[in-house]
């Protein structure tokens, strides 16, 4: 059997489920010749230790100390602003690291961190675990195979069901940064193709809060692609249905669309329509649950060479790109065109 230390840094809301998910995983990684041990670190010492004895997983009180005593690999699940930082102590320390979305607050703070990336080969995956979605996966496959022919345009939705706190909101980086950049990197990865140029608007009809802090409660983009296609991207804080996350991909043969089941938040109001029947996901934990796993399933065989890195910090940027121009265009209130990032 071989031991596996992962140190997850962050205990709040994405990184405890990213614990209890290794917690459930254990048994089917065990069945490859795996122990995977949890090791966890949190600046909220008191309650990182709680959460690590709930889950027979071993606290330490720094991210340091998880190096010192040998970590295997780090899974960065602290909020955005702290990714630099910690990314840097992963390849500093030659540690293969899983680092949530996005690299940095913004692509300038970025672009120096991708250069010391390269210069160290470090190996670092970033988490848009909508590629391990079955849906997207599956719209990916009948593109690639021709099913849909050629895309005239395409409908994104990313809809919580209520916002997170206003101290997480006011360090997001804006809601096209938070929310909208795992469509971006969806639309950029299922097509193939590069969005060039972003046109958004944004409102405010929730909480005041979120516009003293300087965002948006909802928010659309017009997407421009390389070819021309034409997308948009819409997402808000307050979807009262369910948390809704779809895509609809129109094309010259076919329409598919990615998160329409029993449990989609909408309801049809035709006669005689009772689909979907089921009860709405409420947050983006529930709706990605297996994406999740699926996720950090292949950041361990990334960490043991069974597999290429499936979201490279270098694509992660590509859509944080996209983010940015769109948070300049609710700025401006005009077109912005989107910036390449450098080839890795
Ligand atoms: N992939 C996704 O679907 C998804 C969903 C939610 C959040 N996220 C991303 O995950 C990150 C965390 O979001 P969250 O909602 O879990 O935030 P959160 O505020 O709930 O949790 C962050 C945790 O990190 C800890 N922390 C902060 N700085 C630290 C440091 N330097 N060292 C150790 N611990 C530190 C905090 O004490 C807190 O417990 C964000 O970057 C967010 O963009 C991704």
């Amino acid at each position: 059997m071989k031991t596996l230390n992962l140190g997850l840094i962050g205990v709040g809301r994405i990184g405890t489920m990213h614990a209890n998910n290794l917690n459930t995983l254990r048994p089917q990684l065990a069945e490859r010749g795996l122990d995977v041990n949890l090791w966890i670190t949190d600046v909220a010492a008191d309650y990182a230790r709680t959460v690590a004895e709930g889950l027979g997983a071993n606290f330490f009180d720094s991210v340091q100390g998880m190096i010192d005593a040998g970590v295997d690999a780090l899974l960065i699940a602290t909020g955005t602003m702290t990714h630099p930082d910690l990314i840097r102590a992963g390849i500093a320390a030659n540690l293969p690291v899983f680092c949530e979305k996005p690299v940095a607050g913004d692509v300038e703070a970025a672009l120096p961190l991708l250069e010391e990336i390269a210069a160290a080969s470090g190996r670092v995956q970033i988490g848009h675990q909508r590629r391990f979605d079955a849906g997207y996966l599956e719209a990916k496959r009948r593109l690639e195979a021709g099913d849909i022919g050629w895309i005239h345009s395409m409908r994104a939705i990313t809809g919580d069901m209520f916002p997170p706190s206003l101290e997480f909101i006011a360090s997001s980086g804006g809601l096209f940064r938070d929310c909208s950049v795992h469509d971006f990197d969806i639309l950029r990865w299922i097509t193939g193709k590069e969005i060039v140029e972003v046109y958004a608007k944004g409102s405010n009809n929730g909480d005041p809060g979120i516009g003293a802090a300087g965002d948006v409660d909802t928010a659309l983009a017009v997407l421009t692609f390389e070819d021309g296609t034409v997308a948009t991207a819409i997402a808000t804080r307050y979807n009262g249905a369910g948390h809704d996350v779809r895509l609809e991909i129109q094309g010259s043969k076919d329409t598919v669309v990615v998160g329409l089941d029993e449990k989609s938040a909408l309801r049809s109001v035709e006669q005689g329509v009772a689909f979907p029947a089921g009860t709405a996901h409420q947050t983006f934990i529930e709706r990605f649950d297996d994406a999740y796993r699926a996720e950090l399933v292949a950041f361990i065989e990334y960490v043991l060479g069974e597999r290429d890195n499936p979201c490279s910090p270098w694509d992660a940027v590509a859509a944080s790109r996209v983010a940015d121009a769109a948070q300049e265009s609710l700025r401006t209130g005009a077109p912005v065109s989107v910036a390449m990032v450098p080839a890795s």
